[in-house]
């Protein structure tokens, strides 16, 4: 790893209470202990995600129902990463599509063993047109350094690819609302089942409640592992709720647990590719 990437590298971990590290890095990453992290905290009431004001004034003709028919059968038609990401830039019946720059909709290596998903595109990302290139990007960078990974690979990193559960960003970097994600989830799910990746690490609260609309908490939901269905014939992939990197950064105590459930991914990768 260059110098200024083992420097974050190592910050990641003091900040996460790792305490000693042996062996090489990322290599060495079974020897680095973590110190006994705090008590699991409380789950916080969430603040309400703010509605837009009036989502029928952002929506294109089509209904949300109409435009989640749609996305359905623009995502079961696309064969290959390639043709789903053509629908993707084609698909109209996002309400967010219309405050966007540009759909937001994937970084790092197509079909890499490691699928990350995140919320939605940020203004930077809007900007750029790649997910996590703001502040909370570049302490994903970190924690996928942490464990052997990056979007831009070299002979000590795999890769992954970075997407996110809304490709169009939120109005006010809000989190997108349901109806929002609703018209990109035949999409995201397509892309995981296309994409046939070994593990699957949710970035947050919004898109682990995507995938598993049963979770109503990232706290108690972090860490543990989950089977995201990924195709028609019944297969799944183990999927891994992560606090999201914005979280981390607001929150630095926190990081010892990011750190806990990156090795618990670190493991599992290993295991699904032994
Ligand atoms: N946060 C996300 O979840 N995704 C992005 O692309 C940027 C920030």
């Amino acid at each position: 790893m260059e110098q200024e990437a083992q420097r974050t590298v190592l910050q990641f971990y003091a900040d996460a209470g790792v305490e000693t590290v042996e062996g090489e890095m990322p290599g060495g990453i079974w020897n680095w202990q973590v110190s006994a992290p705090a008590p699991r905290p409380e789950p916080k009431p969430s603040a309400p995600s703010r509605q837009p004001a009036a989502l029928a004034q952002a929506r294109p003709e089509a209904s949300i129902d109409e435009a989640i028919a749609a996305a359905e059968a623009a995502a079961a038609s696309a064969d290959t990463l390639d043709a789903l990401i053509t629908a993707i830039t084609a698909f109209e019946g996002c309400p967010l599509r219309s405050g966007a720059t540009q759909p937001v909709i994937f970084d790092g290596v197509l079909g890499a063993d490691v699928l990350v998903v995140g919320e939605a595109p940020g203004r930077e990302e809007d900007r750029l047109g790649k997910p996590f290139v703001g502040k909370s990007g570049q302490l994903l960078d970190r924690m996928l350094a942490s464990i052997g990974l990056a979007r831009a690979p070299n002979s000590d990193q795999a890769p992954v690819c970075i997407t996110n559960a809304a490709y169009w960003r939120p109005p006010g970097n809000r989190n997108p609302t349901k109806a929002e994600l609703a018209t990109c989830m035949p999409f995201a799910k397509r892309f995981v089942a296309l994409s046939q990746p070994k593990l699957v690490l949710l970035a947050g609260k919004v898109p682990t409640e995507a995938f598993f609309p049963d979770v109503s908490s990232i706290i108690r939901a972090r860490g543990q592992f989950r089977s995201l269905e990924c195709g028609a014939d019944g297969a799944t992939v183990p999927a891994l709720p992560l606090f999201h990197p914005a979280f981390l950064l607001r929150q630095p105590a926190q990081k010892r647990w990011a750190w806990r459930d990156l090795l618990a991914a670190k493991a599992k990768l290993k295991e699904q590719t032994a």
